[in-house]
């Protein structure tokens, strides 16, 4: 089984997420990509069986290189391999997860771009197994980080939400046990 952890991550969050499902997946015998993505980012996402994509929640989506790669590649894919239906490929599954603060209302700040993600993964054929919404500190104010509608997130995303995390690939590992190879 090979995978592919794609992500942006502006202040390191989501990163620390991401080198978490990346280790996690590697400990487990998957052999695993591990990329920042950026303007110049040219993966085919039909090579990998199982995806990860994640970013951190930027009013209420994904960041600007990570949403023009989306894009990009959805442009690219209507033109040759998403068909009506967009059928399932048996074997390729993938995961949504994002980083988010959730001040204002909480974890409905992070829904929508994990769905976004889900839905562009499912054009693609792919089974989406989890969105996975960490929650992750606010840089720079410190305001947020205390009031908001999720109380104190300081220092967040911190072990225990990074333990959770390798939780939940361990767990997805033992779930797709029948299509490893
Ligand atoms: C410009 C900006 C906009 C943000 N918008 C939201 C938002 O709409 N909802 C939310 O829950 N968090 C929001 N956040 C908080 C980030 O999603 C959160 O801090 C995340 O963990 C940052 O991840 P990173 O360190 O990987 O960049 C915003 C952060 C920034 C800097």
């Amino acid at each position: 089984m090979k995978a592919l952890v794609l992500y942006d991550s502006l202040g390191g969050n989501t990163e620390k997420v991401a080198e978490r499902i990346h280790s996690t997946l590697g400990q487990g015998g998957v052999e695993s990509e591990f990329v920042k993505v950026s303007g110049d980012t040219d993966l085919d996402l039909y090579d990998y069986d199982l995806l990860f994509l994640g970013s951190p929640v930027i009013a209420w989506g994904p960041t600007n290189t990570m949403r023009d790669f989306v894009m990009k590649k959805l442009s690219e894919y209507h033109k040759t391999r998403i068909q009506p239906s967009a059928p399932l490929r048996p074997g390729k599954f993938a995961v949504s997860f994002c980083t988010f603060s959730g001040t204002h209302i909480g974890e409905n700040e992070a829904v929508p771009l994990t769905k976004w993600f889900s839905s562009f993964l499912g054009h693609l054929g792919c089974q989406v197994m989890g969105e996975w919404n960490i929650v992750g500190e606010f840089h720079k104010t410190e305001e947020p980080n205390i009031n908001g509608r999720l109380g104190d997130i300081r220092g967040r995303p911190n072990e225990g939400d990074l333990l959770d995390v390798e939780n939940r690939v361990k767990g997805l590992l033992a779930g797709l046990a029948g299509w490893m190879a």
